[in-house]
């Protein structure tokens, strides 16, 4: 088949989790074994071929989620802030070799992954809008996207706020139901 144009890194698990519980160690292990170390090994066998070619883009899904710390929400927080920082990583690995790297930081979208949520989840894309933002995001070779527009002024306001008005904000925001993720 040749080596690809685009390589995207989509596959992710999310659930609530507790850092007080030892047993939600292992949840926390695999959430960050699917979406850190999947997203590295998803890229990892076109690197070299990327490099070699001198062309390539890599697109890494991470999340709003990832650019604070959620309360109740841990593991995925976690996974999703140490994916933001391996792409900027890689972003400025790949530079020389003109090979793109895209990180696409979405807020909520219509999918099973958030149909189970029973709390207010502000704008919300359905699946086909979500996909037509990660389209225009990736054929303009975006560095790093928040989207809907709306999300990006809340995640640049998020980054901006200082810890204990984080705090006061975040600990009244809604939680994801913990679960086991084996
Ligand atoms: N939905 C949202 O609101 C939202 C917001 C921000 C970021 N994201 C991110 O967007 C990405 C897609 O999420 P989604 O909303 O489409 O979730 P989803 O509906 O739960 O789908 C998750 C996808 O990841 C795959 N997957 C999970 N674990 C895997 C594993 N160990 N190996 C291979 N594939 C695996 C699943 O494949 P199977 O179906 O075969 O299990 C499925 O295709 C994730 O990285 C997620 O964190 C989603």
């Amino acid at each position: 088949m040749g080596v690809p144009d685009i390589v995207i890194a989509n596959a992710g698990v999310s659930t609530g989790t507790l850092n007080s519980e030892r047993e939600d160690l292992v949840t926390f292990k695999r959430v960050i074994d699917i979406n850190l170390y999947g997203v590295m090994h998803t890229f990892l066998p076109f690197i070299k071929a990327f490099k070699k070619r001198q062309h390539g883009q890599f697109v890494g899904i991470a999340s709003v989620a990832g650019i604070r710390g959620l309360p109740g929400s841990g593991a995925y927080s976690a996974s999703k802030a140490a994916l933001i920082n391996y792409l900027e990583s890689m972003r400025i690995e790949m530079l020389p070799h003109n090979i793109q790297v895209t990180t696409i930081a979405p807020g909520y979208i219509k999918t099973p992954m958030t149909s189970g949520n029973t709390f207010a989840m502000p704008f919300i894309l359905d699946v086909d809008e979500a996909v037509n933002l990660f389209i225009k995001a990736i054929d303009r070779k975006k560095k790093f996207i928040i989207i809907p527009w709306q999300m990006n002024i809340v995640g640049k306001l998020m980054r901006l706020l200082p810890a204990s008005v984080w705090d006061f904000l975040a600990k009244q925001g809604p939680k994801k139901l913990r679960a086991m993720i084996e």
